[in-house]
């Protein structure tokens, strides 16, 4: 179940928001209609769901609508139009009560400039939305205390937020922010103030406190590197709008318009593309003993391959059988592949990276066989060209007529 669905949601700055929200439905830029009434659209339409669990993040070039998106989740920020729905619950309808206390429970922020209170110590600042809530000292203490292991900043409880380092203070935001016990982190630029050291220091620090936490959070930053790093999935802005949202791969396999393919042009891809995403799913295999050795001589014939993935009548992944050697067993007689296969095959798994492929390149000529980690079975094969391709950083549509068939009968 989707934890949090936002619902064609937009949020128009100025005075005459009812006129631009009608120029907005008829159509007209953000441009058009900043021109006509004076108006910014700051989010437009937006729609999709974050599930629970989910790391999310937004990212978007300065002005595009991160922040004023991210405020609406919670109405730190009034949406003009459009729903945001939190557990079958819709916040844009609730009353001052029932708003403060999924601020409270359900969703907690976490600011770029850390928003501490500078003259209070680590464990006051930490504690502070529990003393809000009157939870009696005692327990209040003793939570902050928990949260600020959490964070790797024992020791330092009785310290003014002011002497401690960004890096340092930023933990305290999050430290704060993790007391209430939220399902929900909002995260606005959290890390962009951190030198860059720190900063991967942090993002690794809260890629695991997520996952041991269970934590939904929703992160933005305009650092398309921090978003892929860090993000499950990611919705990308421009001027207002959710241009695309997908995983890091789905979006540098498919950018949804010119703008994204820009955008990721100098992504690093050998770390994010992944076998799943280069497999041929549809392999002329040698199924052993179904095939024998003519019928995968037949199949070597008709499908120009000189080589084919060997599999068991159930898919499991046996090895590779080559011409030349599945011709030799024949000439002494042989009728089953089995003395033809090769077992000796590096695999790779579905989320295998190309940067983990890389030495089955050096190492022969033939497919990457893709297997599912605990059944064995054969899933597909990736083509050395695609790795080669991938390698080299050309994209298919250089690779003029070849279709990822023909490459498979190429290189296998
Ligand atoms: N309080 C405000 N009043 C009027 N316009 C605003 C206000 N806050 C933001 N805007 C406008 O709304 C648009 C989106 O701004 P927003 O701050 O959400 O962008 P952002 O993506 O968070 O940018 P940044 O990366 O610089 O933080 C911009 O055009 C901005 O000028
Ligand atoms: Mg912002």
């Amino acid at each position: 179940m989707s934890k949090l669905k936002i619902e064609d949601l937009t949020l128009i700055f100025g005075k005459e928001k009812e006129e631009a929200l009608s120029l907005l439905k008829k159509g007209k830029s953000k441009a058009e209609i900043l021109k006509e009434t004076g108006c910014t659209v700051a989010v437009k339409n937006a729609s999709f769901n974050i599930e629970k669990g989910e790391f999310f993040v937004i990212m978007g070039l300065s002005g595009s609508g991160k922040s004023s998106l991210l405020r609406c989740l919670n109405r730190l920020i009034e949406p003009t139009s459009g729903n945001v729905i939190l557990n079958d619950v819709n916040i844009t309808i609730l009353g001052d009560d029932e708003l403060q206390q999924v601020r409270r429970k359900e969703m907690a922020m976490v600011f770029q400039n850390f928003g501490l209170l500078p003259h209070r110590s680590v464990l006051e600042n930490v504690a502070f939305g529990l003393e809000l809530q009157n939870v009696p000292l005692e327990d209040r203490e003793q939570k902050s205390r928990e949260v600020i292991e959490l964070v790797s900043l024992q020791g330092y409880e009785n310290q003014h937020t002011a002497s401690l380092s960004g890096g340092m203070q930023q933990r305290v935001g999050l430290a704060r922010a993790l007391a209430n016990d939220p399902e929900i982190l909002l995260m606005d630029e959290a890390f962009s103030a951190l030198d860059p050291l720190i900063r991967t220091q942090m993002q690794d620090e809260l890629i695991d406190l997520q996952k041991t936490m269970q934590k939904t959070i929703v992160f933005i930053t305009h650092d398309l590197d921090e978003a892929i790093r860090l993000g499950d999935r990611i919705a990308i802005m421009k001027d207002g709008e959710v241009i695309q949202v997908g995983t890091p791969e789905d979006i540098l396999t498919n950018p949804a318009t010119d703008y994204v393919s820009s955008f990721v042009e100098k992504v690093d891809r050998k770390s994010i593309i992944t076998a799943a995403s280069l497999m041929f799913d549809k392999p002329t295999v040698a199924i052993f003993k179904k095939d024998g050795v003519e019928g995968s001589l037949r199949k070597m014939r008709t499908s120009g391959l000189v080589s084919l993935p060997a599999v068991s009548v159930d898919k499991h992944f046996l090895g590779f059988v080559y011409l030349k050697d599945i011709l030799e067993i024949k000439a002494q007689g042989h009728q089953t592949i089995e003395k033809a296969i090769i077992t000796d095959v590096p695999v790779a798994y579905p989320e295998t990276t190309v940067e983990q492929m890389l030495p089955f390149i050096a190492e022969n000529g033939r497919a990457v066989p893709v297997v599912d980690r605990t059944t064995n079975k054969l899933l597909g094969i990736v083509a050395q060209t695609s790795l080669l391709i991938e390698t080299t950083g050309a994209s298919w549509e250089n690779v003029t007529g070849n279709t990822i068939d023909n490459l498979q009968k190429e290189i296998i």
